[in-house]
């Protein structure tokens, strides 16, 4: 859907100058609209000023739309809801560098062309001895996924629309292989390779827990959770890797260069690695009669302790998908055969007491994506360090969904923000034995 211009203007007086300016009303779809301000700085001389974007929309964009106060999330028209219940981790994939949910004949081309290229260049595995075994696997991630410039060099050329497919393809493929080399290696059991009859979900669990000297088998249920965790974290609009990745790639960069930044940006405990912060910081309270404390801590501005998993800079509500893993979560455990996890119940009283405090209600914090994934992916077998992994695998079909959507559009100029300079004016330099 294009933007629609209203004829409508918002009007500002500079008591400076004496003058007025009109800046045109946009409106998308749905949401709120936006204020023109492309040509702010030429007309009046003044940059606007928005540090961490708060009040910014950086782009146009068709794929995920979030009302932030409603704790609504929707990809291309659809709830998130409606796709972790009835649609598989592929048709969200098509649905979000597509545009459309496939048909039949077009998810079954897509998972071949997928499940095909989720080998990865032989080579690539010499490149990964290059690290220490103790390595965080997200270390190896960030250099791995920017290496594979170097070995897909045949679809760089970002101008060429067939490329910016393939190289998609080729992510979204590789991912899993990837990531679950970074477990292997970490724990010094031979890389698996990938089983072409198997799903996306399934395949990945096997490369990541199999081994070449034991049958593997896992059960459909657990397929199945490992593949809603991976809609879950597909895609969520302008957030700090996402805007990465568009940054990194308005100066024309290679995808896989892009995707590495994003990696980069998501490994961060304010976004991605907040999942794995979530673990540790349960780990750390460990009992439910310490709760108090910390969510104590919590409040305490002079002290850098926060409630991870809690607090979203968009949804001022429950984070639906946060609302999903919590309803799911108990049945997830039974069908792992995992009878009692003091975890869960410590988590559990934390956001009992949390949504109850004045502090966290005033806020609008409530629990985020991450609160409850972790202990859902460590029931699964996963190490804390490997959360984080698991969202940039998931996320990296959305990178690259709004990667591609940029390059599409025209308009796409390179990313250059202004500042407010506050630093010292012209000096004059002095020679060192004046200083
Ligand atoms: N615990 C305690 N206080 C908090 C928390 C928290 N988790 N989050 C925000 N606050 C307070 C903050 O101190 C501030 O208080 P005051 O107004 O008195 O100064 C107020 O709430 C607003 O916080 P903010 O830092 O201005 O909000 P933000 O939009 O810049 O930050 C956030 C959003 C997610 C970085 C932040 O809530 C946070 O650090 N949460 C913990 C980390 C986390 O769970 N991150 C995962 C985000 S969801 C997954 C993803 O998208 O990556």
């Amino acid at each position: 859907m294009d933007k629609k211009d209203t004829g409508e203007f918002v009007t500002m007086h500079d008591p400076r100058s004496g003058k007025e300016f009109r800046f045109p009303i946009i409106d998308g779809s749905v949401g709120p609209s936006v204020i023109d301000i492309r040509k702010f700085y030429a007309e009046t001389g003044y940059f606007t000023y928005d540090p961490g974007f708060t009040s910014t929309a950086s782009c146009d964009s068709c794929l995920t739309y979030i009302d932030g106060d409603k704790g609504v999330l929707m990809h291309r028209g659809y709830r998130i809801e409606d796709l972790a219940q009835n649609a598989n981790y592929l048709e969200v994939c098509y649905l979000l560098l597509h545009g459309e949910l496939p048909n039949q004949q077009e998810y079954d081309e897509f998972a071949y062309d997928i499940t095909h290229h989720t080998m990865l260049h032989d080579q690539i595995q010499y490149f990964f001895r290059g690290f220490r075994r103790d390595a965080h696997p997200m270390a190896i991630m960030v250099g791995a996924v920017g290496a594979l410039s170097a070995f897909y060099h045949d679809v760089t050329d970002i101008n060429d629309e067939r490329q910016r497919m393939i190289a998609s393809y080729r992510l979204v493929a590789k991912m899993p292989t990837l990531a679950a080399m970074a477990y292997k290696y970490s724990i010094g059991q031979p890389f698996m390779y990938a089983d072409n009859s198997l799903s996306y979900a399934a395949n990945f669990l096997k490369m990541t827990f199999a081994t070449p000297t034991e049958e593997f088998s896992v059960s459909d249920s657990v397929v199945k959770v490992m593949d809603q965790i991976f809609i879950l974290h597909a895609d969520h609009e302008q957030n700090a890797s996402t805007s990465t990745v568009r940054l990194a790639g308005s100066s024309m960069a290679n995808p896989f260069a892009c995707i590495s930044a994003g990696i980069s940006s998501l490994w961060g405990p304010a976004h991605g690695g907040a999942n794995e912060a979530v673990l540790d910081m349960l780990e750390q309270i460990g009992t439910k009669d310490r709760v108090g404390k910390f969510i104590k801590r919590a409040k305490d501005k002079n002290d850098p302790f926060r409630l991870m998993g809690f607090g979203h800079r968009v949804y001022k509500n429950y984070d639906p998908r946060a609302g999903i893993l919590r309803a799911s979560v108990h049945n997830v455990l039974d069908e792992l055969g995992v009878t009692a996890e003091p975890l869960l119940d410590l988590a559990l009283e934390l956001e009992r007491i949390a949504l109850k405090d004045e502090y966290f209600i005033e806020r609008k914090l409530f629990p985020n994506v991450d609160f409850y994934s972790g202990i859902i992916l460590k029931a699964m077998g996963f190490p804390t360090s490997m959360f984080t992994v698991l969202f940039a695998l998931s996320r990296t079909v959305g990178w690259i969904s709004q990667w591609k959507e940029m390059h599409e559009d025209p308009r796409n100029r390179i990313g250059r923000p202004r500042q407010l300079f506050l630093g010292e004016d012209k000096r004059s330099f002095k020679p060192m034995d004046q200083r």
